[in-house]
């Protein structure tokens, strides 16, 4: 068996490069891939987070641009991409079961190209249990050389020969990738990537490498182009978009950003996701002044318990984070709350379970996601004892769950014959009848209404409420 160059979680965590010395560069389209994909076909499977589709969304850009087309069918696609997710192990199941059932399809179709890409392909336990026990994968490729792939379907078509090839670099940033986005109503925007917080039980700032800042006229240049294409909704990304142009030297660069942006004119602006603790009194001062900033904001917390916050290295107090939300609520009074949680933490009591409860009481989240503790290749926490039953953990699990439905539905209550502003998707998956959309508090609302399209935004009157969605019917006077 040939030896493929790993990636190191070690030297990832000693982490020496200077952000001046973050290689920016342009995309640039290898002239002998252009044509390449004319009369093939991609699919592309997603796992995971906002970060992951939107790199999809550009895997499939520059797919398309060498000719390829795209099909959701897996037994008719010349490449099939996973674009996976380490985020908890369970995740990770979810994507090897689905490549184990690739085996057969491989042996039928053995031209047929498996790529695997995305978080998973950071991890170097992961990549070699996947180089030994699934031949069935021809290329790896991690998160930092998305850009490359041009170059690898080349040498595949070219020498058949599997692919290894993940960096474990900090990372660099590319402009001018190509993009086909999933949606024609709004676009996800990348403002930076990677992430430097190393939370004690999380994978991210290994598989995503240093954190990053897009230039500021860079986004403003990809927002100017959604706008252009009638889209109404920019969602910015980055794991902590707080600490925005900390690397470019900007002082509060994730308020002055914010500001350049609102200022566009684009209807709608959502971000994701924020840490409490690099929060500042800026960001709150430009939300309250841009209306076209939406009043929704997903803040993780993670516990309720001192002790466990800092085991897991947050860097806030429950004080604090109660602190900030309250602050928030003055300033914004009609603002709205989602969050993450972990049950499960190592070593944690019943008594501190008990305090995310009671902070779930105070907060009154209109909804949160919720995880049971997953240990991490080499994470800080994984060294930890894991000393909580699977059954406690399931039960805590249960319990948050009930909590959280029950402010959920509460919530939502309040919307009862109220008119929404909804921005429409177009028709419902679940039921093609009904059309669907988000409102500006981001509460996904299910409505029916005559003439209109995807991309309008229509005030919808709210006749029923559930724990999780409002339905109602375009208000016509
Ligand atoms: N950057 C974002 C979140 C990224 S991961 C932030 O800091 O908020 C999304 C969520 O997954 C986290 O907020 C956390 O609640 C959960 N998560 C991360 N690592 C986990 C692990 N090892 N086990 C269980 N849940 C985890
Ligand atoms: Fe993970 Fe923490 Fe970074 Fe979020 S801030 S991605 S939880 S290390
Ligand atoms: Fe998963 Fe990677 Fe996102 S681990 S949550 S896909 S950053």
């Amino acid at each position: 068996m040939e030896n493929y160059k790993l990636p190191n979680h070690r030297a990832e965590q000693k982490r020496t490069r200077q952000p001046e010395n973050i290689l920016r560069d342009r995309f640039s389209m290898p002239a002998e891939a252009l044509h390449l994909g004319k009369g093939r076909k991609y699919c592309i499977h997603t796992f995971g987070c906002q970060a992951n589709v939107r790199d999809s969304e550009t895997m499939a850009g520059i797919l398309e641009k060498m000719e390829f087309a795209e099909t959701d069918n897996d037994a008719e696609a010349d490449v099939v991409i996973f674009n996976t997710c380490a985020i908890r192990k369970a995740a990770e199941d979810h994507v090897l079961g689905q490549i184990g059932e690739f085996k057969s399809l491989k042996k039928e179709y053995p031209e047929k190209i498996i790529a695997l890409c995305g978080c998973m392909a950071q991890e170097d336990e992961t990549v070699d249990r996947i180089i030994r026990t699934y031949p069935q994968v021809d290329l790896v490729f991690g998160t930092h050389n998305i850009n490359v792939l041009p170059s690898f379907l080349v040498r595949m078509y070219k020498d058949h020969r599997r692919i290894v090839e993940v960096e474990s670099i900090e990372g660099e940033v590319i402009e001018d990738l190509p993009v086909s986005r999933s949606s024609s109503s709004k676009g996800f925007v990348n403002i930076m990537y990677g992430c430097n917080k190393f939370c004690t039980y999380c994978i991210v700032p290994y598989t995503r490498g240093v954190e990053r800042s897009r230039m500021p006229e860079e986004i403003l240049k990809e927002i100017h182009k959604m706008m252009d294409e009638g889209r109404k909704e920019v969602i910015l990304l980055g794991q902590n978009v707080n600490a925005y142009g900390k690397d470019l030297g900007m002082e509060d660069g994730f308020a002055e950003l914010l500001e350049s942006i609102a200022e566009t004119g684009i209807p709608r602006i959502r971000f994701y996701t924020s840490h409490p603790r690099d929060y500042s009194a800026s960001v709150i001062d430009v939300m309250h002044r841009y209306s076209n900033i939406m009043r929704s904001l997903h803040l993780p917390v993670q516990s309720g318990s001192n002790e466990v916050l800092k085991r897991m290295g947050r860097g806030y107090t429950v004080e604090q984070y109660k602190e900030l939300f309250d602050a928030l609520k003055r300033s914004i009074p009609d603002i709205t709350f989602t969050t993450d949680l972990i049950v499960g933490f190592p070593s944690e009591t019943d008594e501190q379970f008990q305090m995310t409860l009671d902070l779930v009481d105070y907060c009154q989240f209109d909804l949160a996601y919720t995880f049971i503790y997953s240990p991490r290749q080499k994470t800080p926490a994984a060294a930890m004892k894991d000393d909580v039953s699977m059954e406690v953990k399931n039960e805590r699990l249960q319990e948050l769950n009930r909590r959280i439905t029950r402010y959920a539905k509460l919530n939502n209550e309040a919307f009862m014959h109220k008119t929404v502003k909804v921005l429409c998707e177009g028709p419902s998956k679940k039921n093609p009848d009904v059309l669907c959309g988000y409102s500006e508090e981001n509460k996904l609302v299910n409505f029916t209404g005559s003439g209109v399209n995807e991309g309008d935004i229509v005030p919808v009157y709210i006749d029923t409420v559930r724990s999780f969605s409002l339905d109602g019917h375009v208000q016509t006077d």
